[in-house]
């Protein structure tokens, strides 16, 4: 158990204040968020990209909210104190502004999560107002948004000229005035994320979107080697779990195969007599 106290939205805007950057990270499961909690993570979301890093999709899109409350109710179970941050997968916000509260309530009363992200901007103004009015507080993303990344052209930066970028500024402008209580920029170019996070008054978190934001946000699985398609440019390697799972794995096939495990001290035996009853016992039949 850790002894941190319960993140609360105050002391994530005290942060920001006072300019000290707010941790974020994703992660989807028991294990993990054990270890997040004990690391003093701010902020913990369990993204709709557990589709690709725990599921094995090409994408993020066939994500349910069944998968998506599954993962979230057991983080929050290994991190009970960072602000937890459920993920709306693809077209579960979508379609109307009531399927989106619904859902988002679903993560707060199955999940016991703080929040919820979802993805989009004016498009999705009305949706953020209704969750908002909810009393359920949301987390905007703009940018590289993975759920609308066949429209995208792919997984690449957003905003690379100046009038793609006004309009990621102008997103920006109509998140916050809808109520979001903070931003995600995900690969935009960093004086696109210097801009937003100088103009707007909520936290701008940046992922892959240089250090001019109000925090940073890295996907779990690339910070510790565990997602074998591809490291994606903006991820750094922390350490390489991948590479110590992998030599553990070869060590324990050589070893069963070598009759080296399991060793005495593994495994559990009777005593002679109780060992010769059970052969009377068997050989009466
Ligand atoms: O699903 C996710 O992890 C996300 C990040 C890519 C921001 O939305």
């Amino acid at each position: 158990m850790s002894d941190r106290k319960k993140v609360s939205l105050p002391m994530l805007f005290d942060k920001m204040t006072k300019g000290t950057p707010l941790t974020m990270i994703t992660c989807y499961d028991y294990p993990m968020a054990y270890l997040v909690e004990q690391a003093g993570i701010d902020i913990v979301l369990v993204g709709d990209s557990l589709g690709m890093t725990m599921l094995g999709f090409d994408s993020t899109l066939p994500v349910t909210m069944d998968d998506m409350i599954r993962h979230a109710a057991a983080v929050r179970r290994g991190a009970p104190n960072p602000w937890l941050i459920g993920d709306m997968p693809y077209m579960s916000y979508q379609a109307s502004d009531e399927s989106a509260v619904l859902n988002a309530g679903r993560f707060m009363a199955q999940a016991s999560c703080d929040g919820i992200k979802l993805e989009g901007g004016q498009e999705v103004c009305s949706r953020v107002r209704a969750i908002v009015a909810a009393g359920i507080p949301v987390m905007g993303h703009l940018g590289l948004t993975p759920q609308s990344v066949s429209s995208l052209g792919g997984f690449r930066l957003q905003g690379k000229s100046g009038k793609q970028a006004k309009k990621i500024v102008d997103d920006a402008q109509a998140l916050e005035d809808a109520g979001c209580m903070a931003i995600l920029l995900e690969l935009v170019p960093e004086q696109v994320c210097a801009l937003i996070t100088e103009r707007t008054k909520v936290p701008i978190i940046s992922l892959g979107s240089g250090p001019r934001a109000h925090g940073q946000l890295l996907i779990f699985h690339d910070m510790f080697g565990l997602y074998p398609r591809f490291t994606p440019k903006m991820a750094k390697q922390f350490a390489d779990a991948g590479k110590a799972i992998a030599d553990g794995l070869k060590q324990y096939v050589e070893e069963v195969t070598t009759k080296v495990f399991p060793e005495p001290e593994r495994y559990f035996g009777m005593k002679d007599e109780e060992y010769a009853e059970l052969r009377r016992l068997v050989e009466q039949g």
